[in-house]
């Protein structure tokens, strides 16, 4: 009998590098509050939020992804020739069709890898990393660059006072290849569709066609209905992720959450009781609300802050728009 369909057992899967780009302007407070009648003291109370990148004039999606992408090869002594698939995680490619992934995996000199893009908005990012790891461990691909990118300062309204100050712009990218031991626990993730309507884009296209004068859909958000769910429903997604991996909590050593509120960061902290040894995420405070590429980004700065090393076991969770989530344990490259 033919033995041609061979499935590798014992593969594992690893992070083997992190690459980011920032939007380069940087938005204070100052610059927004006049359009939403709110205060710096306000915004930053009510979110940790003092500044956020948004893009300067040379920047956009492509931009910034293929910036990110580059830096996560280069970081992982991986060629563009060798990657296999290309995932992008993004809620803010304007074309319906085709992919981001498409043309940034003709931009970045790879051979014509799988290329795809996933609509999982900020638990993005962790659902590409889950699918990543899949695609490794059962030999569907060696090596996969998974991207989060977004420019959510074109798709954000100057005057909505629930979402104006919150969002901003940038991209964040790894490589997932083979490893000898498992560097990628398993993913935990789920949707809430009854809260379909919590976080949305705020008017169909065919009814911005309708408009006499057609203007872009924004992000519209039930923000206090986002924050309890936020606040208490992923702390539980938390632990369960500690709990299918098999580790304690004592046994992480990093906290990356999704950089959505500091708030919702520090209740997350608290219900789950980290120890005092655990650095968490803080990115937010100066970066904005950057959806799928806010755990990368936040990730890296925890390097560039000498928060975290080569090695250290890092919580990821992810949630945002569906209602969904994504989360895993990760060892960090
Ligand atoms: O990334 C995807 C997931 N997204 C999130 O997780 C976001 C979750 N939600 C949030 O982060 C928060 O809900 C916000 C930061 C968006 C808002 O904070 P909040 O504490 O939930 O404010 P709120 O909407 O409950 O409003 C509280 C008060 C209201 O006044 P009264 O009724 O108490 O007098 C609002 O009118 O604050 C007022 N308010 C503002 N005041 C100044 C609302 N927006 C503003 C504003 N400036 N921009």
């Amino acid at each position: 009998m033919s033995t041609a369909w061979t499935i590798p057992t014992g593969t594992h899967a690893a992070v083997l590098g992190l690459g980011v780009d920032r939007g380069k302007r940087v938005v204070p407070n100052s610059e927004l509050v006049a359009a939403i009648d709110s205060s710096d003291e306000w915004i930053q109370q009510r979110s940790g939020i003092r500044e956020r990148r948004w893009v300067g004039p040379d920047e956009d999606l492509v931009t910034m992804s293929l910036a990110a992408s580059q830096a996560a090869l280069a970081a992982s002594s991986v060629e563009a020739a060798q990657i296999d698939a290309v995932i992008v995680a993004t809620c803010t490619w304007t074309m319906q069709t085709p992919s981001l992934a498409a043309k940034l995996a003709y931009l970045l000199g790879t051979q014509a890898p799988a290329a795809f893009d996933i609509s999982a908005a900020c638990a993005g990012f962790c659902h590409a990393v889950g699918i990543a790891n899949d695609m490794v461990r059962s030999g569907t691909a060696r090596y996969v660059l998974v991207v989060g990118a977004e420019l959510l300062s074109e798709m954000t309204s100057r005057t909505d006072r629930g979402t104006a100050f919150i969002f901003g712009d940038g991209a964040g990218a790894v490589v997932i290849g083979p490893s000898d031991v498992p560097g990628i626990g398993p993913v935990v993730w789920g949707s809430d569709g009854e809260q379909f309507d919590a976080i949305r884009q705020s008017v169909d296209w065919r009814d911005v066609l309708a408009e006499e004068e057609p203007t872009m859909p924004y992000i519209a958000m039930d923000g206090a209905t986002v924050f309890r769910w936020a606040a208490y429903q992923m702390a539980k997604v938390a632990q369960e992720t500690l709990d299918r991996t098999g580790i304690r909590v004592e046994e992480i050593d990093l906290f990356v959450p999704h950089q959505a509120n500091m708030r919702i960061i520090d209740a997350m902290a608290r219900a789950m009781k980290l120890p005092e040894h655990v650095r968490i995420a803080r990115d937010i405070a100066d970066q904005g609300n950057t959806s799928a590429a806010s755990i990368p980004l936040a990730l890296a700065r925890m390097y560039a802050d000498g928060e975290a090393k080569s090695g250290d076991l890092a919580l990821l969770i992810a949630f945002g728009a569906g209602l969904s989530y994504a989360a895993q344990v990760v060892r960090v490259p």
